[in-house]
């Protein structure tokens, strides 16, 4: 399954999410690709108030990973930026977060290598010609 939405704000980024917010279960990885400023943090902000969160979801650049309790399930958002390697996302705990049922939310997953697991949830951010304008692509595997 493949779902492309234009957005021309940060609002209707959150529309989107508040979309891919109901297609998480337990354990979905969410890998989100996009350069920087491409609205990577922005949509899982989107994800956060979707989801029923009452504080808002800051970005964890500097912190790596941040976990937020949903009334569903644990919501853990990291940043890999500034991660050298696959070994580092063991180190933060990211095995055992997945078999504990949290949905992990994934910026720069490329850093995660082959530890993204094939049935994850992959959002693509594009930036376009306008300045609040992005191109987000949704896929799922089947
Ligand atoms: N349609 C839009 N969707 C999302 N963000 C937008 C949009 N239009 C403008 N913006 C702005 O673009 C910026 C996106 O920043 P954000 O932190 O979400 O990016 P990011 O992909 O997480 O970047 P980084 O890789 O540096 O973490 C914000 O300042 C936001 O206000
Ligand atoms: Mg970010």
């Amino acid at each position: 399954m493949t779902k492309t939405y234009t957005v021309r704000s940060v609002e209707e980024t959150w529309q989107a999410a508040a979309e891919v917010a109901k297609l998480l279960k337990p354990g979905t990885v969410v890998a989100l690709h996009g350069d920087l400023g491409a609205g990577k943090t922005t949509f899982v902000q989107g994800l956060g108030f979707a989801l029923g969160l009452h504080r808002p979801v800051t970005s964890p650049t500097f912190t790596v990973c941040t976990e937020y309790q949903t009334p569903g399930f644990k919501l853990v958002h990291m940043d890999l930026y500034r991660l050298t390697g696959p070994d580092d996302l063991l180190a933060i705990g990211y095995p055992e977060y997945l078999e504990t049922g949290a949905v992990v939310a994934i910026e720069w997953p490329e850093r995660a290598g082959d530890l993204i697991p094939p049935d994850a949830l992959h959002v693509r951010f594009s930036l376009t010609d306008e300045p609040e304008t992005r191109v987000i692509e949704v896929s799922a595997a089947e």
